[in-house]
């Protein structure tokens, strides 16, 4: 089974989970600006929001995909206010006619003093488990 992830990270958030996923997967975590050139079974996609959206990158990278590029999408993400930054991707993946797993992995994503600290290293076991239930 081929396995890619990317995600857009303002603030590293993303990033550290991209990692996370990266050890479990074993696949290395790119960010949005790396294309997705051969076809892959499982792309892991994620990000945060800022001011309620996900970054344009992440929506302009969305619209390169496609089912004959990627068999199916997990989506991961956090944020602090919001409940999830998933069902932004998750409509845009379906608007590309992307098969997005019903399952997906968020937790609070700190924003200055609010959440801060997430994130946490309980978070990161918490998106841990939830990946090796996706594999
Ligand atoms: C300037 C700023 C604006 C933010 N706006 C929102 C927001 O509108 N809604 C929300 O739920 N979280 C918001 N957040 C929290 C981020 O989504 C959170 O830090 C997330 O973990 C960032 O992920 P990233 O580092 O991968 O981009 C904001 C954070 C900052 C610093």
């Amino acid at each position: 089974m081929t396995t890619a992830i990317r995600y857009f990270s303002k603030f590293g958030h993303s990033a550290a989970m991209a990692d996370a996923i990266g050890q479990v997967t074993g696949a290395k975590p790119e960010t949005v600006n790396v294309p997705v050139d051969t076809p892959v079974d499982t792309l892991y996609l994620g990000a945060g929001v800022m001011f309620g959206k996900i970054n344009g990158a992440m929506a302009d990278f969305i619209k390169t995909l496609s089912p004959d590029k990627v068999k199916r999408v997990v989506c991961f993400g956090s944020c602090a206010i919001i409940k999830s930054p998933v069902p932004q991707m998750r409509s845009l993946l379906e608007a590309q006619g992307v098969t997005v797993d019903g399952r997906s992995f968020t937790c609070r994503g700190s924003m200055g003093p609010l959440h801060a600290g997430h994130p946490d290293r309980e978070d990161m076991d918490s998106l841990r488990a939830f990946i090796r239930t996706t594999l």
